[in-house]
């Protein structure tokens, strides 16, 4: 009970507007710097380096989200153009996660693909890929038909996207999908009954069921997850159908599971660590608050600390 108030209350935080613009001007706050990495390009590039030497690739990602400005998508697809360059400059093995609706989305959708072409020359000239991270259920058909968009009119092979286990609708997107790099999630936002699973047994059945039929189909596929029991079944299930180790990654947050992270690591799995970075990083942190409410520990922590 005190669980499902913690969490509703955190991601409707990570939707308030207004806080999240305050945000901007605040400097990390609240113990957020522990799954920030800075608000800076160079701030970001430092931590992939340090993370590249201990084993670990990267995606990186400048906050933002929810833009509703043509000005702001502009500036942030400059700024995501800039980091695939920074990364081309610096030699650090890091890949780019964007949201479609820092690029515009919400304000027009021919809009927000230009934007994101840009993004994807650019990537095409550091020989880079760029993965659209999923937003909420309003935002899922959209995105998806911007991917197809961006792969078969464009011609664009460096994009690949997300796909959410606690949507009804998930099993089937992932067969169509197949042979597209996905990165496979759990899923973040607060969704109604009538188009997600809220019981977590359900999701992590769904989970499993999302992966096996992604690896199964030959695709590049990214486990995304700090659960150590979806991990282990994981590892159990490649073994046993022998998919190749370079046919899949695991994936976590910036701040979050080191240890097993670097384990993984040490088991020879490839292990890539999603960093966000930049000004606007209210609702990503509420986001993670509101997962797990141990995290609010920190965050109360770091807000006495300021
Ligand atoms: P979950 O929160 O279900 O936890 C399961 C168990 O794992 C816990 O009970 C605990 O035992 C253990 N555990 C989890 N976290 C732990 C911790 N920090 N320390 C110790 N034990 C822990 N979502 C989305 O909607 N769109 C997106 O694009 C993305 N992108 C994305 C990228 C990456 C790299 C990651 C890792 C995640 C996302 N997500 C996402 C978020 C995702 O949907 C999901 O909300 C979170 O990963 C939380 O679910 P988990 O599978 O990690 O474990």
């Amino acid at each position: 009970m005190i669980a499902t108030v913690s969490k509703n209350f955190f991601l409707y935080l990570s939707q308030n507007k207004g806080l999240n613009q305050a945000a901007k001007k605040w400097g990390l706050k609240f113990g957020a710097a522990q799954v920030v990495a800075g608000v800076t390009i160079e701030h970001a590039m430092q931590t992939v380096k340090d993370l590249n030497e201990n084993g670990i690739v990267c995606t990186l990602d400048h906050l933002g989200e929810f833009v509703s400005s043509r000005e702001e998508a502009i500036q942030a697809t400059e700024y995501n153009v800039r980091t695939l360059e920074a990364i081309g400059k610096t030699g650090v093995n890091s890949n780019l996660s964007v949201k479609m609706t820092q690029l515009g989305l919400d304000i027009d959708k021919d809009f927000c693909i230009k934007n994101m072409c840009q993004i994807l020359d650019a990537a095409k000239r550091t020989n880079n890929f760029v993965r659209i991270d999923m937003e909420d259920y309003s935002h899922c058909q959209v995105t998806l038909d911007i991917l197809r968009e961006l792969r078969e009119v464009y011609g664009f092979d460096n994009v690949g996207t997300v796909i959410q286990a606690y949507l009804h609708r998930s099993l089937d997107d992932v067969k169509d999908l197949k042979g597209i790099p996905l990165r496979l999630v759990k899923g973040a936002y607060k969704e109604d009954p009538s188009v997600a699973y809220q019981d977590k047994p359900v999701i992590d059945k769904n989970y499993m069921r999302l992966i096996e039929e992604h690896l199964l189909s030959g695709s590049n596929t990214a486990i995304a997850s700090h659960d150590h029991e979806i991990i282990a079944k994981v590892k159990d299930f490649v073994k046993k159908n022998n998919i190749p180790n370079d046919q899949f990654e695991f994936q976590m947050l910036y701040g979050f599971r080191t240890e097993l992270q670097q384990n993984l690591v040490k088991e020879g799995y490839k292990m890539r660590v999603y960093v966000p970075f930049g000004d606007d990083w209210f609702g990503y942190f509420m986001r993670r608050l509101a997962e797990r409410p141990q995290n609010v520990s920190f965050a109360v922590k770091g807000f006495f600390s300021k």
